[in-house]
């Protein structure tokens, strides 16, 4: 709906600049001119108010599109569209427990029946991975176990030569970053090791393995035969955090003082910026997305989400997504989270120095006009000029 209003005032925007300036400018359209001051006349204003008519609306359509490239509301995604995701071949990290397993869950209970998911956790047969092991019992076709453990890069490469040796021509359609620590402190009581450890398995982890893991994402990509890009075609989709956006976690760090997570979760955030940058020209799209604050041994007890419904969502937002959200960051309900400091002041002071500078070029634009058509008029034009000496 906001998209159909803006396209209309962007019509009606132009049609009335388009009509001024023939009006102005155009000799040779007399009988469009003609017409189009019959249409203006008819609109029942003078020339002055529709012109005022279209400075409002040029700067309340300027002021929208600012708003909308700084809250990122252009990659809102389609919450009424939700599709379910119907990718082939699944990676999730972590999987053994929390959102991970859930996620796993949820993907084999589907109908898709090409689906395989690789569940990777990084010690498969350690008494945290066993209600994975059940849950791959009952589905052993579809669901396989892979050790991964994000902080170790061999690991890493082993897991991403076992995959590839399962994958069959079609590549991995969905890579889910979703392994994460979290650890608390503040500038005050945050430890060199807390930012090693968490800098490890959030950005670094996540980094190698869809370097280890491109190859198997290019080949799902080139096989898809579709243009575009979409989860089911090639995705790589960071479970990230709220706080891990300059603009959201400052209001939130009194009740979360874990500056450890939230500066590496940024980080985490930069690496899917610049990987949606990298990876575009493959057609693979990258984002980030929040799954809420959500009851799991991360979350604890507090939390007002089960890891159900936040799932739920997270699948219907990854099932949804097109080129329109590649880059961007969004949460489980398909909200986008802006990723800097949304200032108010900044944005009017951007919005004035552009509206300085349009205005400054079409003076310019106007002075060339006028150079053009007296062309033996220097001296108005620079007083330092020599004066014409006249026929004397
Ligand atoms: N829960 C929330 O409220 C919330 C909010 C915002 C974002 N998130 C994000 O959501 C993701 C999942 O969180 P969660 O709530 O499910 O957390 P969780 O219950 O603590 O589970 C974390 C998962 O990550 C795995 N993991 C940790 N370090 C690993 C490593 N080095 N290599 C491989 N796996 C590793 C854990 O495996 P082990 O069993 O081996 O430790 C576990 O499977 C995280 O990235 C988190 O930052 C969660």
């Amino acid at each position: 709906m906001r998209y159909c209003i803006l396209s209309l005032e962007a019509l009606y925007g132009t049609a009335l600049v388009l009509a001024v300036l023939i009006m102005q400018r155009g000799p040779r359209l007399s009988l469009l001119r003609g017409g189009l001051r019959s249409l203006l006349y008819a609109t029942g204003r003078s020339m002055k108010q529709n012109a005022y008519y279209v400075m409002l609306w040029g700067v309340a359509f300027t002021w929208l599109h600012i708003q909308n490239s700084f809250t990122g509301r252009h990659i809102e995604a389609d919450c009424q569209n939700m599709a379910a995701v119907k990718a082939c071949n699944i990676l999730i990290t972590g999987a053994n427990r929390g959102l991970g397993l859930e996620t796993v869950k949820q993907l084999t209970e589907d109908s898709c029946p090409k689906r395989h998911i690789f569940a990777t956790c990084r010690d498969p047969d350690g008494p945290r991975s066993e209600a994975l092991r059940e849950l791959a019992k009952k589905h052993p076709s579809v669901i396989t176990i892979i050790r991964l453990d994000a902080n170790d890069p061999c690991s890493i490469k082993e897991s991403a030569k076992e995959v590839g040796s399962l994958l069959g021509n079609n590549g991995l359609n969905l890579l889910v970053n979703n392994a994460g620590i979290v650890a608390n402190g503040t500038i005050q009581t945050s430890s060199a090791e807390d930012m090693k450890n968490t800098f490890n398995t959030n950005v670094i982890g996540p980094l190698l393995i869809i370097k280890e893991y491109l190859p198997y994402l290019q080949t799902a990509a080139k096989a898809s035969g579709t243009p575009g890009m979409s989860s089911n075609k090639a995705a790589v989709i960071n479970i990230s955090t709220l706080g891990g956006s300059m603009s959201t976690m400052p209001s939130l760090y009194k009740q979360f003082p874990v500056l450890p997570y939230c500066v590496s979760k940024a980080g985490f955030n930069m690496l899917t910026v610049l990987s949606a940058e990298e990876l575009k020209a493959d057609e693979i799209l990258c984002m980030a997305l929040h799954p809420g604050w959500v009851k799991t041994e991360m979350g604890g007890e507090k939390a007002p989400l089960e890891p159900k419904e936040s799932v739920e969502g997270m699948l219907r937002v990854i099932g949804s997504l097109t080129e329109e959200q590649h880059g961007g960051f969004l949460d489980y309900t398909g909200k986008p989270i802006p990723w800097h400091h949304l200032n108010q002041k900044k944005v009017w002071r951007g919005c004035c120095v552009s509206l300085a500078a349009s205005l400054r070029s079409s003076t310019e634009d106007s002075w060339t006009t006028l150079e053009k058509r007296f062309p033996g008029k220097p001296e108005e034009k620079n007083g330092h000029e020599k004066a014409d000496p006249g026929p004397n």
